[in-house]
């Protein structure tokens, strides 16, 4: 019975270079497994309890788990007790390690460049990775990267990317690594052999209310962008109503705990803490997220994107070695703006994922929704607050998004907001405009319903007000 087993040995020695303060395992348990190994229920105890589990301990879990000699009880069992007691960073790191090292880790020393990949911990409104990607890539540092979809008020990248007709987000891996080499970036999808350990964990994580674990959500987030095989990370954690994260300290400690744990797998990891209370652009949904991370590429787009592109592809660049300092690396970032090398890469990445490159010349080409309806303003005053959940939530309603993985998308369906928080506005005056879905769906959507949940997402006031800073906090080792 799986209860009664002992978590039995991991299939080769321990890259972990994870340390354990756990004096209870011997040299030759730390080293290898042996016969007085504990059983699966003894290490959920050890952690119920508040113990420490050694490196060794947790890639036998883990591998265990992959294999199905752990049975799903008994690491949900585990990850309710890790939700509880929490994990040392040296556990965590043993953690990451072993789900990263569950499947394959792309071999990507026969790119020259430094490879670097940003990852977000998701927002509304947020395409920052179609523009900066492209950006980074046209300096010379190798981005390899490897997203996620949408799930409920958070876009994901790969929806925004498929809405450029054509656009395939499916590679093998040696194919990625090529078009790494000539391209200088990739944008795909997680394949199967990519964290399996992370796919099997974060479902039961879901259905077992554990997902709010920071040790748990480190060792996902990262497991899956260690095994892009990469040498730096930048990632952007989002803090406010339409984040993953409501509050900053929850925020700062997942930060921390990112950069800390990144540092001991031994990659360089900075995390930015950036404002997400409204949504990031003027657009919501995929068609209308793609064609305005493109604008950014060529000039244009709105100030709040634009500028976290910036912020984060400097850091990028930094990791990368290609610019002396933040100043030097903005004024990088704004010369391939300028002279159009963002373009040109976005251009070769769409043609050779077999989308339209045309878009990229003219984001206009994106397909759009006919179905579009103006939301006027019924106070005048000053924009106050855009509610960023709210608004998620209109978008997946409307089809833009989805509550279940296996769930569609419809690429057209969005908002495009007129008005940002601080702007003066009159009765009467475009607030935003809704792009509806036209298919079979559209006939249960209940469209008032939507304009006034549209409506009663813009708080607005007689007081002047100012948009919350973008970035909030910069976190290094
Ligand atoms: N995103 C992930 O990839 N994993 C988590 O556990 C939470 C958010």
């Amino acid at each position: 019975m799986a209860a009664q087993k002992r978590v039995s040995p991991p299939s080769g020695p321990s890259k972990s270079p994870a340390k354990t303060n756990d004096k209870s395992v011997s040299k030759k348990e730390s080293a290898g497994w042996s016969h007085t190994l504990p059983t699966v229920p003894e290490l959920i105890a050890r952690k119920r309890d508040g113990g420490a589990l050694s490196p060794a301990e947790i890639q036998g879990l883990v591998s265990g788990f992959v294999r199905g000699d752990v049975a799903d009880y008994q690491m949900s069992a585990f990850a309710m007790a890790v939700f509880f007691k929490g994990m040392t960073a040296e556990e965590t790191t043993a953690l990451t390690l072993s789900m990263r090292d569950s499947g394959r880790v792309v071999d990507t020393k026969s790119v020259r460049a430094r490879k670097v990949d940003k990852h977000s911990t998701g927002g509304v409104g947020d395409k920052v990775s179609l523009c900066l990607a492209p950006l980074v890539a046209a300096c010379g540092v190798a981005v390899p990267m490897v997203s996620g979809r949408g799930l409920g008020h958070t876009g994901g990248t790969l929806d925004k990317l498929e809405a450029i007709p054509g656009f395939s987000v499916s590679m093998g891996v040696d194919a990625f690594v090529q078009q790494v080499k000539d391209i200088g970036c990739a944008l795909i999808g997680q394949t199967d052999d990519i964290a399996p350990a992370d796919k099997k964990l974060y479902a039961l994580r879901d259905v077992t209310a554990t997902v709010e674990s920071i040790p748990l959500i480190t060792a996902s987030i990262l497991s899956k962008k260690l095994a892009e095989g990469i040498d730096g990370l930048v990632l952007d954690v989002k803090v406010g109503r339409g984040a993953f994260m409501k509050t900053e300290a929850d925020a700062r400690a997942l930060a921390q705990s990112l950069v800390r744990v990144g540092m001991l797998a031994g990659k360089e990891v900075t995390a930015f803490l950036t404002s997400m209370e409204a949504p990031l652009g003027r657009t919501i949904g995929n068609a209308l997220e793609a064609r305005e991370a493109i604008e950014v590429l060529h000039g244009k787009g709105p100030a709040d994107l634009r500028e976290l592109t910036l912020v984060l592809g400097a850091e990028m660049l930094l990791m990368g070695r290609v610019a002396k300092n933040d100043r030097d690396a903005r004024r990088k970032l704004e010369a391939a703006i300028q002279d159009r090398s963002g373009v040109r890469v976005l251009r070769q990445i769409v043609d050779a994922q077999g989308g339209d490159p045309r878009c990229v010349e003219d984001p206009s080409r994106i397909p759009r929704s006919s179905r579009i309806v103006q939301i006027a303003a019924t106070k005048r005053g000053f924009v106050q607050k855009i509610d960023a959940l709210s608004l998620g939530l209109l978008g997946v309603a409307m089809g833009a998004g989805r509550t279940r993985a296996d769930q569609a998308v419809d690429p057209l369906v969005g908002l495009v907001l007129h008005k940002g928080v601080g702007d003066k506005v009159a009765i009467g005056e475009p607030l935003c405009e809704l792009h509806l879905a036209s298919g079979p769906a559209a006939k249960t959507h209940d469209e008032k319903a939507f304009a006034e949940r549209a409506l009663a997402a813009f708080t607005i006031g007689s007081a002047s007000a100012q948009p919350a800073p973008l970035v909030i906090d910069v976190i290094r080792k």
